[in-house]
């Protein structure tokens, strides 16, 4: 319970800021840069704001699998850049506990809350900026992926 309130009250922590950020764009003279520079950008600002508090990008995780591994397990199922885009945009929006690829995470962590208020947009600039996003695999975590799946995590 002390888990879920914590999560709770990080998440409206992210939820505010959220919205800061989203009056201060409406100001950015955003059309002075390159098309995919503001999408790529649009789509970090939504990870920053909506995933994060959650999803940690280093240290062990406490809430939620830390964003390596979730972008690590959803390309083992959909490798292409389409298919891994429509999957996290509609998955953000309406997890689906009967369609969920980390089972093992919705054991430890208990289900994803849906993000019910991202726009569509957001949804997929956020999908695009996980995917497109280097992210190295902590040697902590290969060691935990082989003693899970018994073969060293391929490099995505
Ligand atoms: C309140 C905490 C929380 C927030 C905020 C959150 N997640 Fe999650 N997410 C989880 C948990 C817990 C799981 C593992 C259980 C599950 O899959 O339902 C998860 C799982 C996932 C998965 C794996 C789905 C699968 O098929 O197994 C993806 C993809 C994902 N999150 C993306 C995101 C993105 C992108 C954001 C931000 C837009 C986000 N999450 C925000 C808690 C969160």
């Amino acid at each position: 319970m002390r888990l879920l309130t914590f999560s709770a009250l990080l998440l409206s922590a992210a939820l505010s800021a959220g919205c800061a950020s989203e009056a201060e764009s409406i100001n950015d003279s955003s059309a002075e840069k390159a098309p995919e520079v503001v999408k790529m950008s649009r789509g970090k600002e939504v990870y920053q704001t909506n995933c994060i508090a959650c999803h940690v990008s280093e240290g062990k995780p406490t809430i939620a699998p830390p964003i390596f591994a979730v972008k690590n397990h959803v390309m083992d199922k959909y490798p292409e850049r389409a298919d891994f885009v429509k999957r996290v945009a509609e998955w953000i929006k309406a997890p689906d506990a009967d369609d969920v690829i980390m089972r093992g995470a919705v054991g430890k962590f208990g289900p994803m809350p849906p993000l019910a208020h991202l726009s569509d947009e957001d949804a997929k600039a956020v999908a695009e900026f996980i995917f497109d996003s280097d992210m190295a695999l902590p040697d902590w975590y290969a060691k935990h992926y082989e003693e899970e799946h018994g073969e060293a995590p391929k490099a995505h």
